[in-house]
């Protein structure tokens, strides 16, 4: 479970996170909505650990991360993984190398052991064609489109089985197809790591179609969190918004 309570975060003069409180439960997604620029990834850097609050504490199944050193911290945080906005690629490695990169350093999820490179290329294979990138693992990253950039990044999350996952804007700029198979697969790995997602997203039809609960980051803090169909109810312009979008589509779908 993921406890964060009154969290502040500055830069420069700019309060971006202002006292933000949420718990996230285990066996759960969670889908954080926000305006642009609102702190959503900042968030999400503060729950792995590459931020640090100004104030404030997050815990992490009972363990407060929020000013551990960095090797306690590195203990606490490696059943969590992270896919950053941007899919955040090595450059130099090729999709197989990316993919093989946390399943090399975490060895095997279970035991801890280290896998042995069939082990790795294995399980590697099968994360791929998960994602529906079979046969590109020796292209770079610059040889891939921006949206099968994203999945080679979505299959190096899920190939080592973290219980704690995080998904920065997971389908921002995918074709809707592409966009609802990796909803899909959000799902069926939470499904089977029975852990807790968190899902950043401005889109409300993959919002709707993968969250337990949604949230809504505004005005640095957590305005509300509610299961979806209390959510979509709440009286607030933001979610005003959201709900003429949705009927907007379907008016679009049934002219
Ligand atoms: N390392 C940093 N240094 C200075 N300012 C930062 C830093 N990281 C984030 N910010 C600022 O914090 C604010 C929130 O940024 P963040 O990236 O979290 O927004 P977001 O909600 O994820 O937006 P988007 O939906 O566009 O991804 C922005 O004003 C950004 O400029
Ligand atoms: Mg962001």
């Amino acid at each position: 479970m993921i406890q964060i309570k009154n969290l502040w975060k500055r830069y420069g003069s700019v309060d971006v996170l202002q006292g933000l409180t949420l718990n996230a439960n285990k066996g759960e997604i969670l889908v954080i909505l926000g305006r642009s620029g609102v702190g959503k990834s900042v968030l999400l850097r503060h729950i792995i650990g590459i931020e640090k609050p100004d104030q404030g504490t997050i815990d992490i199944d009972g363990t407060c991360i929020s000013n551990l050193p960095k090797e306690q911290l590195y203990n606490a945080v490696k059943n969590m993984g992270m896919l950053f906005q941007g899919a955040a690629l090595f450059d130099s490695m090729n999709i197989e190398e990316n993919t093989a990169f946390y399943l090399k350093q975490h060895g095997n999820p279970l035991t801890k052991e280290p896998l042995t490179p069939e082990e790795i290329r294995e399980k590697v294979t099968q994360a791929l064609a998960m994602v529906g990138l079979a046969g590109t693992e020796k292209k770079l990253p610059s040889d891939l489109s921006g949206g099968m950039r994203k999945r080679a990044g979505l299959a190096r999350l899920i190939v080592y089985r973290p219980s704690i996952l995080l998904y920065d804007e997971p389908t921002t700029g995918l074709d809707p197809i592409t966009a609802q198979q990796i909803n899909e697969l959000i799902v069926t790995t939470q499904n089977e790591l029975k852990g807790t997602s968190i899902v950043v997203t401005h889109d409300i039809n993959s919002a709707l179609f993968m969250a337990d609960r949604l949230a809504l980051h505004q005005d640095g803090k957590i305005a509300y969190v509610a299961p979806p169909e209390e959510f979509m109810n709440i009286q607030d312009p933001t979610i005003e918004f959201l709900r003429n979008s949705l009927t907007h589509n379907l008016r679009k779908q049934n002219p």
